[in-house]
C-alpha cells in the first residue's frame, strides 16, 4: 500500500514523457498525442527559462508512472517596484491516486517556488468545484476570470 511519504515531488524530466505524463495531463484537458520530437523541442524551450518556468511531477516509483503534476511560471512585472507574480497552472493527480494529499503537495510546492523567487503573490484559475482544495491549499477567492478563446 503506497503511503504518502512514498511520494516526493521533483521538476518534469524528458524521460517522463514515458511513464504517462501526457495520459496524465489527458485527465485535464484536450491533449493530442505528442511526438517525441515535439515534447523535447517543447522541454528544452521551457527549461531555458530556467527557474521562471517550473514543471513538477510526482512519480509512483512502483509503477514507474506519473501520478500529480503542475507548473508555475515567473511573471516579471514594473508594478510594485518591479515587482514578480507567480502563476500556477496545469495541476492534475491521477484519478487513481487523488485523496493522498499528493495534489496539496504539488500546490504547495509550486507556491514554495515562486516565493523563493521572489514573488509577491502566487494566483491562479479554478473552476467552484475545486475552490475547496485550492482553500486547503492557503488560497482565497479574488475577483473573476476573463477569457477569449481564439481557437
Ligand atoms: C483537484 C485535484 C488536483 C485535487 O487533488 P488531490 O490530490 O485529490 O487532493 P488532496 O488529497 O491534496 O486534497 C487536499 C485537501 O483538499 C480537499 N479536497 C480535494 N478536492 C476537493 C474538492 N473537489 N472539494 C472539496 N475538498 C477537496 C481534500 O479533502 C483535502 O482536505 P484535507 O486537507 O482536509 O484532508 C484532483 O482532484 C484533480 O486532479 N482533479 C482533476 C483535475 C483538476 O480539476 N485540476 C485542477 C485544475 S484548476
Amino acid at each position: 500500500m503506497a503511503t504518502e511519504q512514498s511520494f516526493q515531488v521533483r521538476k518534469l524530466q524528458l524521460s517522463d514523457k514515458g511513464k504517462g505524463f501526457i495520459d496524465l495531463l489527458r485527465q485535464l484537458s484536450v491533449c493530442d498525442p505528442i511526438s517525441d520530437e515535439d515534447f523535447e523541442a517543447r522541454f528544452q524551450e521551457l527549461s531555458s527559462h530556467g527557474d521562471d518556468h517550473l514543471i513538477c511531477v510526482i512519480e509512483d516509483e512502483r509503477q514507474g508512472k506519473i501520478v500529480a503534476t503542475g507548473c508555475v511560471f515567473v511573471e516579471k512585472k514594473f508594478l510594485r517596484n518591479c515587482g514578480k507574480v507567480g502563476h500556477i497552472e496545469d495541476v492534475v493527480v491521477d484519478s487513481g491516486a487523488r485523496g493522498l494529499h499528493l495534489g496539496k503537495k504539488i500546490v504547495e510546492f509550486l507556491a514554495d517556488h515562486a516565493r523563493s523567487k521572489g514573488c509577491y503573490k502566487v494566483i491562479l484559475d479554478c473552476s467552484s468545484e475545486n475552490k475547496a482544495f485550492y482553500e486547503r491549499c492557503g488560497f482565497k477567492e479574488k475577483e473573476i476570470q476573463m477569457v477569449q478563446y481564439f481557437v
